[in-house]
């Protein structure tokens, strides 16, 4: 037993792929943000901007975000549980099984076969093959956690098999549909609770897979990085329950005005108030794990990765929750303001954590401690977010100014400004974010040859099991 190795060889896979499918995605980012400047460039059928947005949302949730989900997940569960994968075969499984995935949503969603529900795009074919990888990952992760050598349960399981079953719940509920070909399919719902259903899902796909999934990410990589243990253990658990408690509830404030009875809405508005409580206690439980540690920050560029998603993690929370109140998303919904907001959270947070946190991971992949260049993990660092503020300043000024030329009315009560008037008006944002855009996927492309660096020439590493201890590894 003692000379058994961790099952790197998954975590490796997945790791890499993190990094290509990051680049990938966000090429396709910042094409689609390129299309609403340059229309011209909606060139082709499969080129346009209807086809590409889904491919571009689903490439960075799902590939690139996924992946570095499976690959953190898979890695810290060995490490805290000091235990091999259970079933290493359903692991291979889940690798080539979510790739492949990824490339039928590749094919697909240019050539215009959807769903037409938003994050859950993918026919129902891919849905199948989706709920076979998850109850494998399901099996894998919780196996592993069932046959540990550890009494106790790191926090960071916790949140990764939350993430894990709800997301199996929500997939499995908003992807009930009716097939009626090959490639198309109708839901299973209809009208309002079609809507409700939707964002039922939509709302906790937010919660569990960009949030939940990457709070294990930071409750692993934070306390590892800055070498200190986590900053107070009894917040990290009311955290948890707290959080995934009150994430449910909340779908409905993307539906406010709408058919949905006015007390949902209220519910929704009311319980995304109460989310600002836990998010906070968990972004302060992450930044204080650095307490007697700051200095480091000055000098560590992958602690910088990991502290300024968690800042940001929190300015998504604070801003999420305003934009809940019905009178203020009165002005931001269907403007800019929503598009900011999820890029600061999915930028700022979801990739800058990922980052941090496979900068920690792939020179340990091969034996090493460090990157090929800390030089070149600065620069991602401030490239990057330098990227970030581009992208979100520009999305909020345009988003309020939208939202105020829509409503605006002269005094006979018609509409001072026609919706084109609005359109012109944005482009000089829209290009700023073009700009951010290209400098954040600068960024992924330093991180990729700074891998490349790294990776060449050395052997897969497999590390030794260590023996059964406390739950820290
Ligand atoms: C180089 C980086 C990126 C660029 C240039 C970019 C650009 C864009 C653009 C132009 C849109 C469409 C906005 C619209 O319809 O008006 C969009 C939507 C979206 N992007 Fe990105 N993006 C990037 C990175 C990311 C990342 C890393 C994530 C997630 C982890 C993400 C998640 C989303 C989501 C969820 C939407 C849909 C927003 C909504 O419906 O309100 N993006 N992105
Ligand atoms: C306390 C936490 C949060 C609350 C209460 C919240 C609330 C909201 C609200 C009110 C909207 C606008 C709905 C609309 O007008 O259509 C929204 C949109 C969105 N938020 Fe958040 N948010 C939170 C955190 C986050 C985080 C951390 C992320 C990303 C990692 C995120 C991703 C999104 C996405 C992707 C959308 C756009 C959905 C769409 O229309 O396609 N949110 N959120």
């Amino acid at each position: 037993m003692q000379s058994q190795t961790y099952n790197y060889k998954v975590v490796r896979q997945f790791a890499i792929m993190t990094v290509v499918w990051g680049i990938v995605g966000m090429l396709v980012g910042v094409i689609v943000a390129a299309q609403l400047v340059w229309p011209e460039l909606n060139a082709a059928e499969w080129l346009h901007f209807g086809r590409l947005r889904p491919l571009h949302t689903n490439a960075v949730i799902f590939a690139f975000g996924g992946c570095a989900l499976f690959a953190t997940s898979y890695y810290c569960v060995q490490r805290t549980c000091h235990t091999r994968l259970f079933a290493p075969g359903l692991a291979a499984f889940t690798f080539w099984g979510w790739q492949l995935v990824i490339l039928l949503a590749a094919i697909s969603l240019p050539l215009g076969f959807t769903s037409g529900k938003e994050y859950a795009e993918l026919e129902w074919p891919i849905d199948i093959l989706i709920t076979l990888v998850w109850v494998s990952y399901a099996v894998v992760f919780f196996g592993t956690v069932a046959t540990r050598k550890t009494t106790h349960i790191y926090v960071a399981n916790w949140f990764y098999g939350g993430f894990i079953l709800t997301v199996a719940l929500l997939h499995l509920v908003n992807s009930a549909e009716i097939p009626v070909s090959l490639t198309k399919s109708y839901s299973a719902y209809a009208g309002v609770q079609d809507a409700m259903i939707q964002w039922w899902y939509g709302h906790n796909a937010v919660g569990f897979f960009l949030t939940a999934g990457f709070l294990g990410m930071m409750y692993y990589f934070v306390p590892k990085q800055a070498g200190r243990p986590v900053y107070s253990y009894r917040l990290s658990v009311v955290h948890f329950w707290a959080l995934i408690f009150t994430y449910m509830w909340a779908g409905p404030h993307h539906l406010h005005y709408t058919a949905l009875p006015d007390w949902t809405q209220s519910i929704g508005m009311v319980f995304s108030l109460i989310l600002l409580a836990p998010s906070w206690g968990g972004m302060i439980n992450g930044i204080m794990t650095l307490s007697g540690a700051w200095h480091k920050l000055r000098t560590d560029p992958i602690l910088k990765f990991l502290i300024t998603s968690l800042s940001f993690y929190g300015m998504s929370t604070f801003e999420g929750p305003m934009m809940s109140i019905k009178t203020v998303n009165a002005l931001s919904h269907y403007t800019d303001w929503t598009v900011g907001h999820v890029h600061s959270g999915a930028l700022g947070w979801v990739a800058m954590v990922s980052i941090g946190a496979m900068y920690y991971l792939i020179p340990r992949m091969y034996g090493k401690t460090e990157m090929y260049s800390t030089k070149l993990i600065t620069t991602h660092f401030w490239i990057a977010t330098i990227g970030i503020v581009l992208y979100i300043a520009s999305m909020w000024i345009s988003g309020v100014m939208q939202g105020l030329m829509w409503r605006a009315t002269n005094p006979d009560g018609t509409l001072t400004y026609s919706f084109v008037e609005s359109v012109k008006a944005s482009y000089p944002f829209w290009t700023i974010r073009v700009v951010g855009g290209v400098l954040f996927l600068t960024g992924m492309l330093i991180m990729f040859y700074n891998m490349v660096k790294t990776i060449a020439g050395q052997k897969p590493y497999e590390a030794p099991v260590l023996a059964p201890a406390g739950a820290h590894a």
